[in-house]
């Protein structure tokens, strides 16, 4: 199998249904809601899947529960062959917004991921239609958790609500604690959300597939080197794309923007990194060197540490 490095995944969005399941049986939850008949989330359209998304959250309750995703989301990236992951981790669903148990969580959590094989790091989320004042909260939690593990910070949620001036502050207080940074763009949001991103002083987008729309800012997020986390099984899910054919991945690629290959949130959209290649493959007809290709520029965005870095573009090679 490839080895793969995966930039944008989403902790809570990465829980198996069945282990939502099990933990709202353990709490006496009904969560019967938000799953199909056959077991699976179900949801209608964007606003609908983050509503979905969030009430699964909320059997999110203590420290050792998210331990447990932690160890269940790394089991399904390594079967995936992802030898490294970035994850979101939104202090914000932590026991319902727990602000003040984070470091309880984020220790919790840690200590599952340096127990598995698959090495990860975390990037500290804000979710933007929680509003400004939460994401001042939430950048301050990631600021003072700042290190070796939490290396970096985003933004997530519904990218129609708000202006960029809302989250300058969150973003400055992130980067001043020596936060790397990314933000969701360009998914809902046209060119100018992407160049909104940009302001924020970003070095990576989220999805950010909408660029496509606008030739300069094509060419100024190749010329730059702005690494898109292209989630294209999700765009095609959530109907961002009418279908794989018709995702903008390939025309980025090809116009020299450095792109990546991630799930998102991948049981909600029926995908995995192996599907995600397959497709990929079979649509585009990429092979072996073009995907090894796309985890080198995975490994060299990569909010890690120099060693680390080596250590997988060695793996890659
Ligand atoms: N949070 C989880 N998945 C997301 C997505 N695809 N867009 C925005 N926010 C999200
Ligand atoms: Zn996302």
């Amino acid at each position: 199998m490839t080895p793969k490095v995966e930039l944008h995944l989403h902790i809570e969005g990465a829980a198996p249904p069945a282990f939502v399941r099990g933990l709202a049986a353990e709490k006496g939850a009904d969560l019967s809601g938000i799953f199909d008949e056959r077991g699976a989330y179900r949801f209608d359209g964007f606003l609908d899947f983050l509503r979905v998304y969030e009430a699964a959250t909320s059997v999110l309750r203590t420290p050792r529960d998210y331990a447990r995703l932690t160890t269940a989301v790394l089991d399904q990236c390594g079967e995936s062959g992802v030898i490294y992951a970035e994850l979101f981790l939104s202090p914000d669903f932590c026991g319902g917004r727990d602000l003040s148990a984070w470091r309880e969580y984020l220790a919790a959590l840690r200590e599952a991921a340096e127990a598995h094989e698959v090495e990860m790091r975390g990037i500290v989320t804000c979710v933007r239609h929680f509003g400004p004042d939460a994401a001042k909260e939430t950048a301050l939690c990631a600021a003072e958790t700042a290190g070796d593990f939490v290396t970096g910070f985003g933004m997530g949620g519904d990218e129609g609500r708000g202006t960029k001036r809302d989250f300058a502050w969150a973003f400055d207080c992130a980067r001043e604690a020596g936060l790397r940074l990314t933000c969701h763009a360009g998914e809902w949001g046209g060119p100018q959300s992407v160049r909104d991103a940009l302001a924020l002083g970003v070095e990576r987008i989220g999805h950010g597939v909408r660029a496509i729309e606008d030739r300069a800012l094509v060419d100024d997020l190749a010329e730059r080197g702005i690494v898109l986390e292209v989630c294209p099984g999700s765009n095609v899910a959530l109907g961002v794309c009418r279908d794989w054919r018709a995702h903008p991945i390939e025309k980025l690629r090809e116009r020299g923007v450095p792109v990546t290959i991630s799930t998102d949130d991948p049981p909600f959209f029926h995908t995995t990194m192996e599907n995600e290649h397959a497709r990929l493959a079979e649509v585009f007809g990429w092979d072996e060197g073009e995907f090894a290709e796309i985890h080198r520029t995975a490994a060299r965005a990569a909010f890690c540490d120099e060693a680390t870095r080596k250590r997988l573009l060695k793996a890659l090679e």
